[in-house]
Order: structure tokens, then C-alpha cells, then sequence
């Protein structure tokens, strides 16, 4: 299936590709250039350029390049159509063409007969909060102050003490004690399966979609030793690492917010709610993992850590801060010295108002750690406190203010009790010594023309044939030239490249490398991810009239001459003669393939 082409360019005009990618990669902006490390090879300097201009990335490494969709697409290895929508959707963006093609995917039948089930469990839980049997369970939510909206909004529900009749129900809407064992509630045993949740409050988890896939299920009671919460178990639909808890919600507003805060659990992204902060999501516990990471990095906004202020959570978060540091993720922190509660339990015993308060004391990294270091987990050993300046050294190169360099130098030898002057010296070797490597990484050298591999003889003409690709790609009247003089090239990837140029413009009376390349990439062409490199790869660069006439005729010279020696060296004209321009270009592909092959051997 085929995007129309109006619907393409307005997405494109709408979703800029460096934006876009932003809510992917660590975008560096380099004087008029974006760089960005490359997923697509183990890239250690930053080897992708993306154009904003012409809207394209390319890597120079892995050759792996094209524009906004294919980089969603091949980053997320969806197919183009899927990327269409993904990008849609990263820009909040809906239209009616975008759904008039919706492919029919098939779907995975036991996935779907999981989602059937685990549906019907829901409304199950749902109806145990209304039967006179969860009455307990919504006194509970009330003494809790999780309001009727939000039972609704989080789909809360109770499951019935008798753990076999939740069983029960769902064999009788059809389930088999297989399904019902893959949906993570029981395992089956000979006599007595019987759900797992069972006398519990039940908190749905579901995923990005919204479609509940498991479940965490929070015991009433307190002074047993019974777990607080049961969670479901991995299974076919449910992962727990890989799941934010509100992240459906969240990614919806948290693009008009502008902010994420990461919160630990169920209770505090209730808690945010109550004070109107939607965008809020739980990690479920104090581990931020690597798809974590990818999910929030998605929503390209500013994400504030929020968890507790007691010394583990304290310790979670100076952990999640590296994570998110090593993924270049831009965060601050909520931090109240001295407090440490969970966002719940302000709430609860202060608040709406204190609770307002508390999530807007942000700071930044450094002063958390520094704080941390200070009154959490004091510096012990030498080797400890040198550490930290170290840790703190990248950033501090980076310290453009004087006064606030001097700052920071001053809260360091506070905390690490270092004199200042030697932290100073220690920054300055360190600067010293990685001047120089820094700046190397992040310059790249600028695209070379990688002769395709073709004979020395032919490499003239390539190179011929080349510029004036480049020159279409640029230049709409180089098209008409190209249609008018040369016919053809002859390196199949020219060629195929030229073909589509002309075929855009005799549409559309213009060129657009980005979106020739949308046009490649809804093609079935077997060679697209080459092609769309070496669109990537072509400079940006619009000649004078004059200029582009002279260059044009130039080649146009060379690549005559060099028509003509092949054709006399082989007498392969006579073959040629009479012949259409497509069916020439392939017996002379042909002929060259075979003289090369002669000449490898
Ligand atoms: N968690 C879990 N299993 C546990 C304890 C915690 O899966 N035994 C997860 C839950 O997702 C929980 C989060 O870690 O929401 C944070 O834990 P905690 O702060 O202990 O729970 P709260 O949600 O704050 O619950 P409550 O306030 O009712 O104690
Ligand atoms: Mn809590």
C-alpha cells in the first residue's frame, strides 16, 4: 500500500527529521550540523549526520541512510507504513488518509486469544469492587483517598477471595485452563487451580497501546508476613521491565506538559493525579531499564525523577541519574532535603497544597549528588572522594560562567574535602588531556564518493555520471538535461536513482530528495537501503544557472567519450544500435560486468 503523496509531504512539513530523531538518540548540534551516535552499527564517535535542510540522515560508517520514516522504520524495525504512523503519532498528528489504508495485519492468534481473556479477567476484577464482597476492598481505596474518577481511570478492581471462581468464570466465557495459565494468574494443578490474586486489591498494568496485559495485585492487610504485592509472572504478553505503568496515559500528555515524572510506584502516580499532573509514570519498583530508557526517550521532554526520599530510594535515583546520563536523557530531580516521604504519603498527611510544593522543588544532577553525598551516603575513602570529582569533571569542562564554575569548585571541595585549588588543578589536566580526544570525536569527515566498484577505465565515467546525479538531485532543470542529453547512465545505481528523479519530477514538476526516497521506500526495489544511502549521502549545493550549464555539458563531454571507447574497444555499438535507452544501458551493464569478471581472473 502507497501514502498519498500530499499526505507524505504534510507529515514531513510537520515532523522535523531532527526532532524526530531526538526522541531517540542524543542529538549534538555541531555549528550548522546535527550528529548523533548510530543505532544501526556499534558506533563509538558520532558517525550520523542528520540534514535538517534536506530533512535526511545518513551514517558514514555503516551506509545506513534516508529519511524521517525510514530511519523510524529501520530504528524500530517496522515496515514504512507502520513508521508513517509511528512518526504520526511522536507528533500528535491524525488524519483520515492515514487510516483509509489501514493494513489488516493478522494477527497472532494465541496473543489475541490472551487479550480476549485477560480482557474478560478485567471486567471480572471490575465487578468484584461493586458485589457486596469488595466493599472492604473500596474502604480501602477511600481511606487511601483514591477517588471514584480514579477507579475508573486506572480501571482498578478486587478479586474474590474464592480464587477458584475466578477460574470458573473464565471457563465459562470459553477460556482453557492453558489460556488461563498464559494470561500469569494460576497454574494449573490437577484439583485445585485457583487464582493467584485472590482477597486483593487489583491494579491492571497495561502497556503503551492501553491493552492491560498483566497484573499487580496489593494486598489489605498489614502485620502478615504475606507479600504486599503479587505481580504477574513473565508471560507471552507481559513483561515487566519492558512496562512504565501510565505510560499510555502519560505519553499523551506529556508532549503538551513538557515534562515525565518517573515515579516508583502505583500509589504516587495516583497521588500526581490527584494534584492534575498527568504525565507521571511508575517504574514499578527502583530499576530503570534499558527499555525503560527507550520509552522515555521517546517522548523528547524533560523528565523529573520522583522517588522516595528515603536512603534506598535515595540510592535508586543517584543509579537511575547514570543510566540516564549515560543515555544523554536530560532530567532534574525532586528533591527536599530532609524529606522522606513518597509523593503518597505527602499527600496524605499534608496535602494537596504541600504535595504542589514538593514536586516543583527540582534541582539539578550535580547539587543532588553533591546533597547525597553530603548527608546520604557520606564519602569515606580517598578513593571514593576522588571519584566523584572525576565523575563531575566532563560536566565541569563544560561550564561556560565563571562564577558559576567557581560555584560548583566550592560545593565540590565542601563535600569532598578537597582543597579547592587541587580540584581546580585536577580539572584542568583533566581538560588537557581530553581537549583534544573530545573535539576529535565528534568531527567527522566530510562524505567521499566511494567509486562503485567499476574498472579504472570506467571510473571516469562515473565519476561523470555521479555529478550529474548530483546535480539532479539539487536541481530540477538538471533533470530536463539529463532526460534530454544523456538518456542514461550506466552504473545500475545511477541509473535506478536517475529513473526515480525523472519520474518525481514529471509528476510533480519538482525535486525533493526526501521524498524520492519515500517513494524508494514503498517500492519493492531489492536495493533500497543502498539507494537510499547514496541519497543520503549527496551534498546539498544549488549552482548558478551558468554554472550548472557548464558543469552539466562537461560531463556531458566525458561521459560521451567514454561511451564511445567502450563501444570501439568491443565493437559493442553494433549491438547497441537501434536499441531503447533502458535496453542499451543493460547490454552495456552486461558487457561491463563481463569485462570485469575477465579481469579478475
Ligand atoms: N513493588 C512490587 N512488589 C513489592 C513491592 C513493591 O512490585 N513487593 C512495586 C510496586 O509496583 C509498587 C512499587 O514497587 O507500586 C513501589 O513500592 P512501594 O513504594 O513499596 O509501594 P507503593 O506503591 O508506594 O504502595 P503503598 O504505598 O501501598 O505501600
Ligand atoms: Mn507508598
Amino acid at each position: 500500500m502507497v501514502f498519498d503523496h500530499d499526505l507524505l509531504a504534510e507529515i514531513k512539513s510537520r515532523a522535523d527529521i531532527v526532532d524526530v530523531i531526538s526522541s531517540y538518540l542524543n542529538v549534538i548540534k555541531k555549528g550548522r550540523r546535527y550528529v548523533a551516535l548510530c543505532p544501526f552499527h556499534d558506533d563509538h564517535t558520532p558517525s550520523m549526520d542528520i540534514n535538517k535542510e534536506r530533512q535526511t540522515f545518513h551514517c558514514y560508517v555503516c551506509h545506513h541512510g534516508g529519511d524521517v520514516f525510514t530511519f523510524v522504520a529501520d530504528y524500530e524495525k517496522i515496515t514504512f507504513s507502520e513508521a508513517v504512523k509511528r512518526v504520526c503519532e511522536i507528533i500528535n498528528f491524525d488524519d483520515p488518509r492515514l487510516h483509509k489504508h489501514e493494513v489488516i495485519k493478522p494477527v497472532d492468534v494465541d496473543v489475541q486469544t490472551l487479550y480476549n481473556c485477560i480482557n474478560e479477567l478485567q471486567k471480572f476484577y471490575e465487578y468484584g469492587l461493586q458485589i457486596d464482597e469488595g466493599k472492604p476492598a473500596l474502604d480501602y481505596l477511600a481511606k487511601r483517598q483514591i477517588s471514584r474518577e480514579q477507579i475508573e481511570k486506572y480501571s482498578l478492581g478486587y478479586s474474590l477471595q474464592n480464587g477458584k471462581m475466578t477460574i470458573s468464570y473464565l471457563q465459562q466465557k470459553g477460556f482453557s485452563l492453558k489460556n488461563i495459565e498464559d494470561i500469569g494468574i494460576a497454574l494449573v494443578r490437577s484439583s485445585d487451580t485457583s487464582d493467584s490474586n485472590a482477597g486483593r486489591l487489583i491494579f491492571p498494568i497495561k502497556n503503551s497501546n492501553g491493552q492491560v496485559v498483566g497484573f499487580s495485585a496489593r494486598k489489605m492487610t498489614s502485620g502478615d508476613d504475606a507479600p504486599k504485592y503479587v505481580n504477574s509472572p513473565t508471560t507471552k504478553i507481559f513483561k515487566k521491565e519492558s512496562i512504565l505503568y501510565n505510560y499510555h496515559i502519560a505519553k499523551q500528555s506529556a508532549k503538551h506538559d513538557g515534562y515525565l515524572y518517573l515515579v516508583e510506584g502505583f500509589m504516587d502516580v495516583f497521588a500526581l493525579d490527584s494534584i492534575g499532573i498527568s504525565s507521571s509514570v511508575a517504574i514499578m519498583g527502583t530499576k530503570l531499564t534499558d527499555k525503560h530508557i527507550e520509552l522515555i526517550r521517546r517522548l523528547n521532554v524533560e523528565i523529573r525523577l520522583c522517588l522516595d526520599g528515603d536512603k534506598p530510594g535515595q540510592e535508586a535515583m543517584m543509579k537511575i541519574m547514570s543510566s540516564l546520563d549515560k543515555a544523554g536523557i536530560s532530567y532534574r530531580v525532586v528533591s527536599l532535603p530532609g524529606e522522606i516521604r513518597d509523593p503518597d504519603e505527602i499527600l496524605k498527611q499534608d496535602g494537596e497544597e504541600k504535595l504542589k510544593v514538593f514536586v516543583k522543588t527540582l534541582v539539578d544532577p550535580f547539587n543532588f549528588a553533591l546533597n547525597y553525598y553530603k548527608n546520604i551516603s557520606p564519602l569515606e575513602t580517598v578513593e571514593d572522594r576522588k571519584k566523584v570529582i572525576s565523575h563531575f569533571a566532563p560536566m565541569l569542562i563544560g561550564i561556560k560562567s565563571k562564577l558559576e564554575y567557581e560555584d560548583y569548585i566550592y560545593k565540590l571541595a565542601d563535600v569532598t574535602r578537597f582543597n579547592a585549588n587541587a580540584i581546580k588543578n585536577f580539572i584542568k589536566e583533566y581538560k588537557a588531556d581530553n581537549h583534544d580526544k573530545t573535539d576529535k570525536s565528534i568531527l567527522i569527515d566530510e562524505p567521499k564518493y566511494e567509486g562503485i566498484n567499476v574498472s579504472r577505465e570506467l571510473r571516469r565515467l562515473a565519476c561523470a555520471e555521479r555529478q550529474v546525479l548530483e546535480l539532479m538531485a539539487n536541481d530540477k532543470d538538471a533533470i530536463d538535461f539529463y532526460e534530454k542529453n544523456i538518456g542514461y547512465f550506466n552504473i545500475d545505481l545511477h541509473r535506478d536513482l536517475a529513473n526515480y528523479f525523472v519520474e518525481y519530477a514529471s509528476k510533480y514538476n519538482s525535486v525533493d530528495v526526501s521524498m524520492v526516497m519515500d517513494y524508494i521506500s514503498q517500492s519493492d526495489n531489492p536495493n533500497k537501503g543502498k539507494l537510499l544511502y547514496e541519497l543520503s549521502a549527496i551534498p546539498l549545493h544549488k549552482f548558478q544557472k551558468h554554472e550548472l550549464d557548464e558543469i552539466l555539458n562537461d560531463c556531458l563531454i566525458t561521459i560521451n567519450e567514454e561511451r564511445t571507447k567502450n563501444y570501439n574497444r568491443t565493437n559493442i555499438k553494433l549491438a547497441l544500435e537501434g536499441k531503447s535507452p533502458a535496453e542499451q544501458a543493460r547490454l552495456l551493464d552486461d558487457y561491463i560486468k563481463r569485462t570485469n569478471e575477465k579481469k579478475a581472473k
